[in-house]
């Protein structure tokens, strides 16, 4: 584990009271790990901006089920991007709706140009496409 170093912030008191009630409402137990997880978010946010840097994201599709060849194409696009394609879900919603979930890992500009086309399929009527940087995790 690295070393813990301790510091002070001077804030608002407004601010900090606004601040409690957030994270009292998310569950955090304390201060200290609030404020850790939004510094680790603003790092990941900041690493994200990096075409190079290595990521993972999930990229979330539902698509009309009767939508020609939607699936197969799906499928298609996931055995020719292999690399980044980790692992898929596939959950029917009903009869005409299906989600799939694409777990796509690599670098940001190559998950980028995957989503982007998986996103952009005829008949994929919502998308949302989730990316966490990985930093030195995954390797
Ligand atoms: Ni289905």
């Amino acid at each position: 584990m690295s070393q813990l170093e301790r510091i002070g912030v001077s804030l608002d008191k407004n601010l900090l009271s606004r601040f409690d009630m957030l994270i009292t409402d998310q569950g955090y137990p304390n201060r200290s790990e609030a404020i850790r997880d939004l510094i680790r978010r603003c790092l990941c946010e900041q690493e994200l901006e990096k075409p190079t840097a290595k990521a993972i994201a999930g990229v979330f599709l539902v698509y009309d089920h009767h939508a020609a060849g939607l699936s197969k194409k799906m499928l298609e696009m996931q055995h020719h991007n292999l690399l980044q394609t980790v692992s898929s879900l596939h959950v029917h919603l009903d009869h005409e709706n299906c989600l799939e979930i694409v777990v796509l890992k690599g670098k940001v500009k190559d998950i980028t140009r995957v989503s982007d086309k998986l996103t952009s399929l005829k008949g994929v009527k919502l998308s949302r496409v989730n990316l966490l940087a990985l930093g030195d995790k995954g390797d």
